[in-house]
C-alpha cells in the first residue's frame, strides 16, 4: 500500500495544491480540515485528483478527532494559519471579481472583528504556532505508541510546518515571531520524525483566475519587485530585504513533495530555495 500523507489545511489555498502533488507521486492522500469540504474547483485538471483525496472533518486543536488518523501517516503537513488577527481579511482575499474592490484591500485588518469574543483560537499564538504545536505532538505520541524500533525508523517519516519567509510591512511582527517560535518546537521533534520548514513568501495559484484582490497585490508585489531588481539592480540591502519575490503554491507544493520525497533532508527550506526547486 501506498504511504499515508496527511495534510491539515488541504482544503486550502496552498494545502489543496499539496494535496495535489502527493496524489501524482503516488502518496495515499488525507485532507483534514473543520469543514471537511471538498475544495471548489472550475479548472478540468483538479476534477481527477480531486476524487482520490479522502477529505476529513477535524479539529487541529482536539487531538481525539484525528489521532487515529496519524496512526499509520508517513508524512504529515500542517498548512493552516493566519496573517491577521481577524478573521474578515480572509473573505476579503477570497472575494470574487464581482464582489471584491481595490478599496477593500486596503482595508484589510480593519474594521470590527465580530469572531474575536467567539473564537478565542482566532490569534497569531494559537492558529500559527499552538495548532502546529499540538499537531506534531499528537503525530510524535502515535509514533511512541509504535515502539523502539518503528521509531528508530526517522528517515520514513516527516512533518512539514508551512511557516514564512518574512514579516510583511504593515502586519504585526507577532506573525512571523509565531512562526518562528513554531519553528523551534517542530525541530526539536527531530528524533521521531524529519522536521520540513517550509518559508514561503506571498503565493498565488497559477490556474486561478487573473481577477481579484490577491491577483491585485500579486501584480503589485511583482511590479516593486521587477523595479528592484533593474531600476535599482539589488543594489540597496534593506530594499531588497522588504521587496521578496513571489511564489505559486505550485512551487511550493513541488518543493515540499521533493525534500518529503529526500529521506536525508530535514531543516529550512528558504524562498530563495523553493523559486530554485
Ligand atoms: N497565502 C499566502 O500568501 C501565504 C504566504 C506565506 C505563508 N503562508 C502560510 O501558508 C499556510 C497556508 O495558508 P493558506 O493561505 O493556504 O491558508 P487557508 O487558505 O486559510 O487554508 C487553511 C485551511 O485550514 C483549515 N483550518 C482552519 N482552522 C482549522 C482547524 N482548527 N482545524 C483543522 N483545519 C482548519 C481551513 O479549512 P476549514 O475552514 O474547513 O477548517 C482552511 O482550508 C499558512 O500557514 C500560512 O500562514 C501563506
Amino acid at each position: 500500500m501506498a504511504p499515508k500523507f496527511v495534510v491539515f489545511g488541504g482544503n486550502g489555498f496552498l494545502g489543496k495544491r499539496i494535496c495535489q502533488n502527493a496524489v501524482t507521486a503516488g502518496y495515499q492522500v488525507v485532507s483534514v480540515s473543520r469543514s471537511g469540504k471538498v475544495p471548489h474547483s472550475t479548472e478540468l485538471n483538479d476534477k481527477q485528483w480531486i476524487q482520490e483525496v479522502q477529505w476529513t472533518a477535524a479539529d487541529i486543536f482536539k487531538p481525539d478527532s484525528y489521532h487515529a488518523l496519524l496512526k499509520d501517516a508517513a508524512n504529515v503537513v500542517h498548512s493552516l494559519g493566519i496573517l491577521l488577527e481577524n478573521e474578515n481579511y480572509k473573505k476579503t482575499l477570497s472575494k470574487s471579481p464581482t464582489t471584491g474592490s481595490k478599496s477593500s484591500l486596503f482595508s484589510l485588518g480593519a474594521g470590527p472583528n465580530p469572531l474575536r469574543k467567539s473564537s478565542p483560537y482566532f490569534t497569531y499564538e494559537m492558529m500559527n504556532k499552538q495548532s502546529a504545536i499540538i499537531l506534531a505532538n499528537t503525530f510524535k505520541q502515535e509514533i511512541i505508541k509504535k515502539g523502539k524500533k518503528e521509531q528508530a525508523k526517522i528517515n520514513e517519516r516527516s512533518f512539514t510546518y508551512i511557516s514564512a519567509d518574512k514579516g510583511f510591512p504593515m502586519i504585526p511582527s507577532g506573525y512571523i515571531n509565531s512562526k518562528r517560535e513554531a519553528e523551534i518546537e517542530i525541530e526539536r521533534m527531530h528524533e521521531y520524525f524529519r522536521p520540513i520548514i517550509m518559508r514561503p513568501g506571498f503565493m498565488f495559484d497559477e490556474h486561478r483566475n487573473a481577477i481579484g484582490p490577491r491577483s491585485f497585490i500579486h501584480s503589485a508585489l511583482e511590479l516593486l519587485y521587477c523595479g528592484n531588481k533593474f531600476l535599482l539592480q539589488n543594489k540597496l540591502q534593506f530594499m531588497n530585504d522588504l521587496i521578496r519575490p513571489t511564489v505559486s503554491t505550485q512551487q511550493v507544493s513541488h518543493s515540499i513533495l521533493t525534500k518529503v520525497e529526500d529521506s536525508n533532508f530535514k531543516g529550512i527550506v528558504t524562498l530563495e530555495e523553493i523559486l530554485k526547486t
